[in-house]
């Protein structure tokens, strides 16, 4: 596995593996690697590609800076723990390295509407530093494939729109969010929460999940449906940010003819927003 951190040499080594054809795979992240990106890892290998991980953790997509000096940083451990699962290429680069000109004014790819509602209605600017950090990644790496999961589902609809809208020949693989065994979605930020807040944490997923089953039976129901959860949830010690029920391909309205709808939420556990999903298919 070898550790690259400028992109010249990125750019020397891809170059290496393009010459042999090989198929390669981008799996972005802002380390702190968990089962979740792991899986994401696998998956690439399984499908015998070149596999490069990226860890930055990226100023731009921040809106507070007391969270990104908070951010759980691990280099070392991340990096072992790919080269169990033998991965190419760890790619980390320096904000330098990926904003020559500086994080101010910096030059950005935004993806309108999309990037403005839900979680961007909250965090200003979050996922244009997303989409923005993301295109450089693909600018420089050009992968033929690149991994997300669906955690955060908001980032993977705008990340699909711009590979749309921008003609990236790049394929998206959304993964299903990695779980521990109670349910709690595997992330970064699990890494915050206290002994006793980590002990209640996963029961955001339940929560989510018996409004799921009961969404299912009766989507003529969905604000009582929310209200009730919401009460549900900060009964256990949830602070409700957001809890939405909407269409899951554009993340629009549902209407009586929905059939995919995503139930997205974030919720506040202490000082740590933990966010989650969860698809409903409705048969009709
Ligand atoms: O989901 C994340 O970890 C980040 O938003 C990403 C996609 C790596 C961009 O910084």
């Amino acid at each position: 596995m070898k550790i690259i951190r400028s992109i010249n040499n990125l750019k020397q080594i891809i170059k290496i593996f393009r010459d042999k054809n090989y198929i390669i795979s981008l799996i972005p992240t802002m380390g702190n690697i968990h089962d979740g990106h792991l899986n994401l890892v696998k998956k690439a290998k399984l499908m015998n590609t070149t596999c490069i991980v990226s860890i930055f953790i990226n100023p731009t997509q921040f809106d507070q800076l007391y969270d990104f000096n908070n951010y759980p940083r691990s280099i070392k451990l991340d990096c072992k723990k790919l080269m169990v699962y033998n991965v190419d290429i760890v790619f980390i680069p320096s904000v330098l390295t990926m904003y020559p000109s500086g994080i101010n004014n910096y030059t950005c790819m935004y993806v309108p509407v999309l990037s403005e509602i839900l979680e961007g209605s909250k965090r200003l600017n979050h996922y244009k530093g997303v989409t923005t950090i993301i295109s450089k990644l693909f600018n420089l790496i050009k992968p033929n494939l690149a991994f997300f999961g669906e955690k955060d589902f908001q980032q993977l609809v705008i990340i699909k729109r711009m590979v749309h809208d921008m003609h990236y020949n790049i394929k998206i693989i959304s993964v299903p969010t990695v779980r521990e065994i109670n349910g709690l979605a595997y992330s970064s930020r699990n890494t915050l929460l206290s002994k006793d807040e980590y002990k209640i944490a996963h029961k955001f997923y339940l929560t989510l999940k018996s409004m799921a089953d009961k969404l299912q039976n009766n989507i003529h129901y969905v604000t009582d449906l929310i209200k009730i959860t919401t009460h549900q949830l900060e009964k256990i010690g949830f602070l409700v940010d957001s809890l939405y029920v909407l269409d899951s391909k554009n993340l629009t309205c549902i209407t009586n003819n929905s059939k995919n709808i995503i139930i997205l939420s974030t919720v506040w556990l202490g000082k740590t927003r933990l966010i989650d999903n969860i698809k409903v298919e409705i048969f009709k």
